[in-house]
């Protein structure tokens, strides 16, 4: 951002790296993540008013450990190192030892102030940390005081005030500590002297300035979904440069009961105006009689490539294509594990081509998902619309294990409807983070009245989680269970029998396929 004051978080492979820049921005100060290898020359140029080093799986001694330039310790800029990071300090500076702790120290502990300082202002005496670390400090680095200890670690955090360095051997940035954040905003606000001012209309405001004069005057068109992300998307475009957006909204039949219409409602009501395209017949002829997921998955994604660039034909000239790239997305991330396994080919449809050359607007590239609802709000787009569970980009395909067919996808919408109409009665969806059904392939024998039926089974999936990477099954009420399963069994045709999926991811996923 530009005339943003900054907070840099070098990254160091650590799992909470993100937390810890989301943490810092809801304290209404802008952060930024980067590789611990970030040039002295790039970050000077950044002129952040702070440097947190974050956590990591390495240690200090290991000969391959991640370190920083030097020269960062002589910019004149205050550091706050976490767990590897306060480590690292001590292994980088003057007469600091680091070595192999006796006993590994992990998960709460309890933590006592040794000295009163700013970075701890507002916290009590004593209160609980959340730790992850095999190594301790043996030897305080000189111009260094412990300032906190617990059982286990003598040094639990330390500082070096005339410099402003500091480094704290647990994670501040993990929910289970005790300290409501304080540490992290004590840091940014008193240390770093940063104002309160990263906020959703600050950044909107930029947004439209910086759109307007990227885009200068030419049409720039958005490929809408009804999700999140594209919503605000779109929203935030019209209100930059009005008329010269141009939205289009594919329906490729895999969509859940009524949401076409819905979606459509939602940008009336925003006074967008958006090309629908109903090209459910093309894409389900493209996946006709194929069952393997990521088959379905790619033809899936290059049809909506195929669809996309025949509309490209008839809105005439366009200048640039707007993307909903979020800051996960563009973080350069460490990998201390090497590159992992695609799992499943995510988020193939929905996006947009790479191969049609067209100059890309990506206003929302610098927020974290929580923000881009913030934004949409500050926008006045619906509640409905920034509730909404997150649905993938082939939608009920991926739903329906095995071959897709019209029949299929009537059963599967029904279903999916008493569902979640049933979860939204019950209070239950904002709670949830995504709500879904499935069709299994399999039937099973039920009696209905004096007849046996042979038909299929539905499986119903509920999950928590606050970002899908992690997430566990969702403790509906039985009773409201028992009444879902009645309804499903009773109004569609096709379903005798209804289970309750109570697997957790990892090590299962969130979709069945
Ligand atoms: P899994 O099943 O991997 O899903 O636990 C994590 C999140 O990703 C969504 N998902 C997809 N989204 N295209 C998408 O756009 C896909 O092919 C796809 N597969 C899964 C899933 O709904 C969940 O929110």
């Amino acid at each position: 951002m530009i005339n943003q004051e900054t907070i840099i978080v070098l990254d160091f492979g650590s799992q909470y790296t993100q937390l810890i820049a989301r943490h810092i921005r809801e304290q209404a100060v802008y952060c930024e993540i980067h590789p611990y290898h970030l040039s002295i020359e790039k970050l000077s140029s950044i002129n952040p008013k702070g440097i947190v080093f974050s956590g990591g799986p390495a240690s200090v001694y290991a000969d391959s450990s991640p370190l920083p330039d030097h020269r960062i310790f002589e910019l004149g800029i205050p550091i706050l190192g976490i767990c590897y990071g306060m480590q690292l300090i001590t292994f980088l500076s003057q007469n600091g030892k680091v070595h192999p702790a006796s006993k590994r120290e992990f998960g709460s502990s309890d933590i006592s102030i040794d000295q009163q300082i700013e970075l701890f202002s507002g916290l009590p005496k004593s209160f609980q940390v959340w730790m992850s670390h095999g190594d301790r400090i043996d030897a305080l680095p000189d111009g260094f005081k412990t300032i906190a200890h617990t059982h286990n670690s003598p040094t639990a955090a330390m500082a070096d005030l005339t410099r402003n360095f500091y480094g704290l051997q647990f994670h501040p940035e993990v929910v289970h500590s005790q300290d409501n954040n304080l540490i992290l905003s004590n840091f940014v606000h008193r240390i770093c002297g940063c104002q309160d001012n990263w906020t959703m209309s600050s950044f909107i405001s930029e947004a439209i300035n910086q759109i307007k004069s990227s885009t200068q005057g030419e049409r720039v068109l958005c490929a809408v979904s009804g999700g999140v992300d594209s919503t605000v998307l779109a929203t935030l475009l019209k209100k930059a440069i009005g008329d010269q957006l141009v939205c289009i909204f594919v329906n490729n039949g895999f969509l859940r009961e009524g949401e076409p219409d819905q979606v459509m409602q939602t940008f009336n009501q925003l006074n967008i105006k958006v090309n629908y395209v109903d090209a459910t017949d093309r894409f389900l002829a493209s996946i006709d009689k194929i069952s393997d997921p990521e088959l379905k998955r790619k033809r899936i994604g290059n049809t909506f490539i195929e669809v996309f660039t025949d509309e490209l034909e008839t809105v005439g000239q366009i200048g640039f294509l707007a993307q909903g790239t979020l800051y996960p997305d563009v973080i350069e991330s460490v990998s201390t594990k090497g590159p992992s396994a695609t799992i499943k080919t995510h988020h193939n449809v929905g996006g947009l081509p790479e191969n049609l050359s067209f100059n890309l607007v990506e206003p929302l590239r610098e927020l974290f998902k929580d923000e881009v609802r913030k934004v949409g709000n500050e926008l006045n787009i619906p509640a409905s619309a920034l509730g909404r569970h997150p649905f993938p980009g082939p939608g009920l395909a991926i739903r329906i294990l095995g071959e897709v067919t019209r029949e299929s996808l009537d059963i599967l919408r029904s279903v999916d409807k008493i569902f979640i109409d049933e979860i939204r009665q019950a209070n239950l969806y904002d709670e949830i983070w995504q709500a879904l059904s499935v069709l299994l392939p399999v039937k099973s024998v039920g009696v209905m009245g004096d007849e046996r039926t042979y038909e299929n089974v539905a499986a119903l999936r509920a999950v928590t989680s606050t970002d899908g990477m992690t997430a566990d099954w969702a403790r509906i009420p039985q009773d409201i269970l028992a009444n879902i399963s009645n309804r499903i069994i009773n109004e569609v045709r096709g379903i005798n029998r209804v289970v309750y999926d109570i697997s957790s991811k990892p090590p299962s996923t969130i979709e069945w396929e």
